[in-house]
Order: structure tokens, then C-alpha cells, then sequence
């Protein structure tokens, strides 16, 4: 296997903290990746005007997959860039608890399900304005009460898009994800969330599509929940759940929630996939209340990773990684405040590579 080049883009707030810490392992551990860093983010920004400069996008351009920590401000350019400059259409969200880490529920054993969010339409990007220019456009739009928009005065609306496109392609993903779990062990099952008791037209075409791509895959079970529902089961009963498959903004909220049923923000990772070229980071963003303060937890980031190796079906090294963050948590010595600990970053990550084998 020829050897991977990987970019990593630590972004802003703890972003580049837990990019460092990443990578201090996985090149500490001798795994087999180039790993180029170029500049990006607020220090980019300070030193030549640009949050992503040409040279960074250019190494992106050229490696196998990215790295990217959180990003907040101007430098969301990069997310923009990763998501829907190269179409990385899925977002992976594994929610997995490792005994010893900081779950509020009395019974976390077993949790170990995927969220899937549909990651380039639905209310994102923000596709917004004013109410009255919407007015002007849609003269002849009545609403389920029969009032136009101008009838609500000024304000602001907000667009969401859901595609058959765009929904079919993440209903096939869904199903691809599922089966191969299910060769795993797991139950083969695909989840969907909507609110299509209310959006009946486009959380229904979101519903409809996926139950459709389920008609043609009857070795798969499934079911379906109302967004509220789901939010509410993901705390009652985490260990029901196989995949969730859903869209952009439910997604979204989703995943924090379900990060925090099995120890929080801190150690939920992601992958983006489907584009052009993969990246992978964590669900949490640039923390600002805790960043420079060298306590930030860098689990998600290092699972991040992971995923990654997973992806390059670099499988041994993809396992020891995750096999020494398991067993960090399961000793619960050298835990980072979020966990209950008072070890810092550094010491956490010097754990992580004394376990690594
Ligand atoms: P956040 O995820 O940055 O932080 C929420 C809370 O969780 C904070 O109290 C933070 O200290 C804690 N937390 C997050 N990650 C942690 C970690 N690894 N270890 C320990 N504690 C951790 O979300 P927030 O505060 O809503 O957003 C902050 C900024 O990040 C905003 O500018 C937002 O737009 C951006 N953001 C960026 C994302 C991305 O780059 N993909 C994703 C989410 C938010
Ligand atoms: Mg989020």
C-alpha cells in the first residue's frame, strides 16, 4: 500500500490544539502518512489576510484525505470548502461509549449506533432574507391558513432545500452503512428522523425516499420517529439504535445530544464523505470558553482520526488507536476535566501513545 497523504487543518479556538495532539500520536505511533500542516485559520488570517490561503487548498487538493479541527468566524471558508467544495455529502457520526467515560446515564453499556446527516442542503447553508422580498416573489402564496406573507409584516425566512437527489444518495449510503454493520454483528437496522407530520412536503420526500430505498433492501429492518421522538429515545433508550438517517439541521442537533449520552462533545468524532476527496473531524466546534488553556479533550479528534485509518483500510492501525483510547477510559487515570479528570491534554495524549502497541 503506497503511503497516504494526509493535510491537517487545525482551524480556530482548540481546533489546532487537538490537531497537534492527533498528530503527535499518529506520527509518534509510526503509522505510514505524510502529514502536511499549512497554515489556516485566525493565524493565517493575521499573517496573510486569508483564513484559507491558496497554498493550503492546494496541498488539500492534493492528498488522499484532511484533518480539520473546528473552525469559527472567518475561517468557516474552510468548512465551506470541505463540505460543499468538494460535495461531501455524508456526514458520519459514530456515537460509541468507552467504559469510564463520562456519561450522565446510569446504563450507557452497549450504546453503539451511527448517525448520518445528510450534510449539503436541508438549512444549510443559510439561504435567507426578507420577508417583504419574499412577499414580492410568492404574490399568489397562501400558507395552510390562507395568509400571504405580507399579512406577517416585516421579518426574515429561512430556505430548506431537501432534493430527491439529494435524498436518494444519502438513502443508499444509509443502507451500504447498515449492511456492512450488520456483517459485524449489528442488527441491520436504519432509523430515519423527520418532523413530516408538519414539513409534510419536504420531510415527506426525505421519509418517502428512504422508505423507498428500504422497500428494496427487506433484509434491513426499520423504523421511523419524529425529531422530537428521537430526541427524547436517544436519551430513554440508547442501545435501540443501529443507524440514524437524517437531515442536515436534525442531524446537526442530534449528534451533540447523542454525544453528550455517551460522555460529551469531547469525544464524539465524524467523518465527511461522498465528495471528492474525504475529511474527518469532530462534532464539536472551536470551544472558545476553553481554548489555549491546554485541557481541551482530544478524543473526538484522535477518533477522527481513526476513522480515517478506517477509511485507508489501514485496519490494524485503526484498531490499536482505538484500542488505547479504550483503554485510557477503562483505567481513568489521565482523563481531561470534561471526563471528571485533571490530567491536561498533553498528559492525555502521552497515555494515549504508552497504550499504543
Ligand atoms: P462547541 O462544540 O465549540 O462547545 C460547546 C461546549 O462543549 C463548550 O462548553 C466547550 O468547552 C465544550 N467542548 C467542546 N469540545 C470539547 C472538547 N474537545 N473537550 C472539552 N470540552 C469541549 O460549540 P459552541 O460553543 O456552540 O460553538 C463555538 C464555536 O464553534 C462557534 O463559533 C461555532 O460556530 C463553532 N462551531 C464549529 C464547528 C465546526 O467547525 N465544525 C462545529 C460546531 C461549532
Ligand atoms: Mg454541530
Amino acid at each position: 500500500m503506497s503511503q497516504k497523504k494526509i493535510v491537517a487543518l487545525g482551524g480556530d479556538g482548540v481546533g489546532p490544539e487537538v490537531m497537534d495532539t492527533a498528530c503527535w500520536i499518529l506520527e509518534k505511533s509510526g503509522f505510514d502518512l505524510a502529514i502536511g500542516k499549512p497554515l489556516c485559520g485566525a493565524d493565517a488570517l493575521k499573517t496573510e489576510g486569508n483564513a484559507f490561503p491558496e497554498e493550503a487548498q492546494k496541498l488539500c487538493e492534493e492528498s488522499d484525505a484532511i484533518l480539520f479541527g473546528a473552525a469559527e468566524g472567518p475561517s468557516i471558508v474552510i468548512l465551506v470548502y470541505l463540505r460543499w467544495g468538494l460535495d461531501n455529502y455524508i456526514n458520519l457520526r459514530p456515537i460509541k461509549y468507552y467504559a469510564g467515560a463520562r456519561s450522565p446515564l446510569k446504563n450507557p453499556e452497549g450504546i453503539d449506533f451511527c448517525i448520518i446527516r445528510e450534510n449539503s442542503e436541508g438549512m444549510y447553508p443559510g439561504r435567507e432574507g426578507d420577508v417583504s422580498w419574499l412577499a414580492q416573489k410568492l404574490a399568489d402564496y397562501r400558507d395552510p391558513f390562507g395568509r400571504t406573507l405580507e399579512d406577517y409584516g416585516p421579518g426574515k425566512f429561512a430556505l430548506r432545500l431537501i432534493t430527491q437527489r439529494g435524498t436518494e444518495r444519502i438513502a443508499k449510503y444509509a443502507v451500504d452503512l447498515a449492511r456492512e454493520r450488520k456483517l459485524q454483528g449489528f442488527p441491520g437496522k436504519i432509523t430515519c428522523i423527520t418532523k413530516s407530520n408538519v414539513l409534510f412536503q419536504s420531510c415527506g420526500l426525505f421519509r418517502e425516499t428512504i422508505e423507498a430505498e428500504m422497500k428494496k433492501n427487506i433484509d434491513l429492518t426499520y423504523a421511523h420517529y419524529y425529531v422530537d421522538d428521537a430526541a427524547r429515545r436517544i436519551v430513554r433508550f440508547p442501545q435501540t439504535f443501529d443507524v440514524l438517517v437524517t437531515s442536515n439541521m436534525f442531524g446537526d442537533i442530534l449528534a451533540d445530544e447523542a454525544a453528550e449520552v455517551v460522555g460529551g462533545l469531547g469525544i464524539a468524532p465524524s467523518a465527511c464523505l461522498g465528495g471528492r476527496k474525504p475529511y474527518f473531524e469532530p462534532v464539536h466546534g472551536s470551544a472558545p470558553d476553553i481554548a489555549g488553556k491546554g485541557i481541551v479533550n482530544p478524543t473526538a479528534m484522535i477518533l477522527s482520526a481513526k476513522l480515517m485509518l478506517e477509511h485507508f483500510k489501514m485496519h490494524a492501525e485503526a484498531s490499536a488507536l482505538e484500542k488505547a483510547v479504550a483503554e485510557v477510559y477503562r483505567q481513568g487515570i489521565d482523563l481531561t476535566p470534561d471526563q471528571g479528570g485533571k490530567s491536561s491534554t498533553k498528559e492525555f495524549a502521552a497515555a494515549i501513545l504508552k497504550n499504543i502497541r
